[in-house]
């Protein structure tokens, strides 16, 4: 029988995701949110809503993640919080936000929080974070991990490509998730690596994973919502589905709106103020 989560009057936090993984409980359902209207219409349907860096590209057209900024995630967090009820919301931490030091990665991560009102933050990166993720938990930040595929360090890993194809690499991701969970990260992202190694990261944590191109058997699952309702555009990577296509739904409201335009069918009479309706 397929649980669903329960009906919550308050806000959902990476601990009921515990509580999921714990009691074999529903799947955590996560989607990304960048703006206000967006994440009304995710918030009912949502567990997590996760206002992902990859807003520069899906919202910005960049070509990667690494331009955005930390008063971009602000900005996008707050609206998220703000038109959400339910969900437990998730910003990113953006590239060179907490790299350099802990005590960057605390300033920057508390400012976040403290700022858009959000749940907790996620962090991109292998072991290397475990001293960091501590420094945040041991002071009250909840960190979401994310490893496998890492979208911020696209440069090194010469592309959007599936990471831990041979045992070694394997080993070497499985071992990076240990080490974030024992450092105190609460869940973790894992994306783009074989359906085996997601599956076993999966079943050697205590937290839940979130999987993104991992495997089935995660704790929940993460897509991008522009890919999800076909606005970004033709390529879709190979873990996402398309569930609906609106584009040539907007493309023929903009088609139809220019056409009235054009030959005077629009505005009429009911679109025009007069003195005694105002
Ligand atoms: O930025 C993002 O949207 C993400 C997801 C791909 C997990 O990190």
């Amino acid at each position: 029988m397929t649980k669903t989560s329960p009906a919550k009057s308050r806000r959902l936090t990476l601990l009921d995701f515990h509580q999921y993984k714990h009691e074999k409980g529903p799947k955590i359902v996560m989607l990304t949110a960048y703006s206000a209207p967006m994440a009304r219409l995710m918030d009912p349907h949502c567990d997590a809503l996760l206002v992902g860096d990859s807003l520069g590209m899906v919202l910005y057209g960049m070509d990667n993640t690494l331009g955005v900024s930390l008063d971009m995630m602000i900005q996008h967090g707050k609206a998220v919080v703000s038109a959400s009820q339910r969900a437990c919301v998730i910003v990113d931490m953006p590239f060179m936000t907490f790299e350099k030091s802990k005590e960057q990665a605390y300033a920057n991560a508390a400012k976040l929080l403290r700022l858009t009102g959000a749940s907790a933050i996620k962090i991109e990166g292998g072991a290397y974070l475990a001293e960091t993720i501590a420094f945040l938990s041991a002071r009250g930040i909840p960190v979401v991990g994310h490893i496998g595929l890492l979208p911020q360090h696209l440069k090194r890993l010469g592309g959007f490509k599936v990471q831990g194809k041979n045992a070694h690499h394997a080993q070497q991701i499985l071992s990076d998730a240990k080490q974030l969970a024992d450092a105190g990260a609460q869940a973790i992202v894992i994306e783009a690596v074989p359906e085996f190694l997601g599956r076993e990261i999966t079943h050697a944590l205590s937290i839940p994973t979130l999987g993104i191109g991992a495997s089935p058997d995660c704790d929940g699952q993460v897509l991008v919502s522009d890919d999800i309702i076909g606005i970004s555009g033709d390529f879709i990577p190979k873990f996402a589905k398309r569930y609906t296509d609106i584009r040539p739904t907007i493309e023929q409201a903009v088609a139809t709106y220019a056409h009235e335009v054009r030959t005077g069918a629009f505005p009429t009479m009911a679109q025009c103020y007069t003195p005694d309706k105002e």
